[in-house]
This record gives structure tokens, sequence and C-alpha cells, in this order.
């Protein structure tokens, strides 16, 4: 199963609850919410209110991404909102396996996220005890960014690793997926894709979901 998880960093935050309608009618099967607080990342997005406006007006699950300093100290807060996945930075987190067991322990689905040049190796010892691995294939903090190409290498290697390790872990990619980029990343064996102004920015969001799940069937 692959799953399509627009961005609502890239949604008409003056119709935000038209617009998470609209992907979910256009056939979503995630929405993904980007956490940014001007200090991790240069840019400041929204907190576990909204997350908890958009829980209200959506069955799709919400897949919390942390671009934050300490998002230990969040966790519960966006768990209560009704976050069924939350992700941490390796970056942003002094005790990554602490944070992964805090995610746990207030019922969401806890995943782990590396930006481009962080080496896998990182999630070594951290690997079994999530759910899924996001890989940034832009530097986090604003969507519209050009997708980094040697992403796919890393994704690829991260396969290598879950299979070495015997485990079954979903394997999600973020920023700059897009109609021209997404075939390549599903044939490196991506499950879960996070597209923002490639769904918002486009015409119609059926048609362009449609389109990433032929694309990434083929
Ligand atoms: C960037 C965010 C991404 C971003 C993706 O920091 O984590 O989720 O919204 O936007 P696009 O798909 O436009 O690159
Ligand atoms: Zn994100």
């Amino acid at each position: 199963m692959k799953f399509i998880a627009p961005s609502i960093l890239s949604a008409d935050f003056s119709r935000l609850g038209e617009e998470v309608k609209a992907v979910e009618a256009a056939g979503a099967d995630w929405i993904h919410a980007d956490i940014m607080d001007g200090h991790f990342v240069p840019n400041i997005t929204f907190g576990p209110m909204i997350v908890e406006a958009v829980r209200r007006i959506t069955s799709l699950p919400i897949d919390v991404h942390l671009m934050i300093e300490n998002p230990e100290d969040y966790v519960k807060a966006f768990a209560e909102a009704g976050a069924e996945y939350i992700s941490v930075q390796v970056e942003s987190c002094v005790h990554l396996n602490r944070s992964v067991q805090m995610i746990r322990e207030y019922g969401a689905k806890p995943g782990v996220v590396l930006n481009p040049s962080t080496p896998l190796q990182s999630v070594d010892w951290i690997l079994e005890y999530v759910d899924y691995v996001l890989v940034m294939s832009v530097n986090p903090g604003f969507g519209g960014q050009a997708f980094i190409a040697n992403s796919l290498d890393k994704i690829r290697e991260l396969r290598r690793m879950i299979r070495a390790k015997n485990l079954s872990i979903l394997v999600e990619i973020d920023g700059g997926v897009n109609e021209k980029t997404i075939s390549a990343i599903a044939d490196a064996g991506v499950d879960i894709f996070v597209a923002g102004s490639a769904i918002f920015g486009s015409r119609n969001y059926k048609d362009t979901i449609d389109d990433f799940r032929k694309k990434i069937e083929d």
C-alpha cells in the first residue's frame, strides 16, 4: 500500500478547513502537518490548536512533522490534539530513544526524520523502535523547493538497512515530490509520499493525486 500525504503548509490558510476536506475528497490518505518554531528551521507555522481543528473536520490520519527544538516538550499536546503519527528530527533530539518512547506512550505512532545531509547511521539504534522513517529531500522550512537528487540513493540505502534488520517499517519522503520526481522516488522504495505545493498548487487535486498514484503504480 502506498500513501499520499498532502502537506497543508502549502494550503490556502484562509480556507484551511475547505482545503483539508478537498484533498480528502480528492483521495488523500494522510494529512501532513508541518510544525515549525522559527528556531530549528527559519520559519514559523502552527501548533496543536490547528491540528485539533483539522482533527475535527477530517477522518484521515494526521502526520505531525515536528521541526522544532525540544520536540519532547510538545509530544503530549500534539498527541492529545489528535496526531496519529508524530515524527521528530534526529538533529533536534539529544535523547532520541526517550523521545520515541514518549510518542508511543502518548498513543501516537513514532517516526524519526533525517535532514538531507544527516547520515543514515544516526538511526541505526532506533529503527527497531519506530513505525516509520521520514527522509527529507529538501532543507526543511519551506514548501516549493527543488528535490535533492541524492535523496534517491539515501532511500535505497535505508531500504537495505531495514531489510538487513528484518524490520517492517514505513519509509516516508518529504520535499520536492511532484509529477516529475515521483516515479523515480517510488522506484527507490518509498511508502508515504508527502507533497505540498505539487498538490495545493495544482488546479485539480483529484487529477493530481490520481496522476501520482498512476506514476507510483507504473
Ligand atoms: C518542509 C516540509 C515539507 C514541505 C513539502 O520543511 O517539511 O513537508 O511542506 O513541500 P513541497 O512538497 O512543496 O516541497
Ligand atoms: Zn514535512
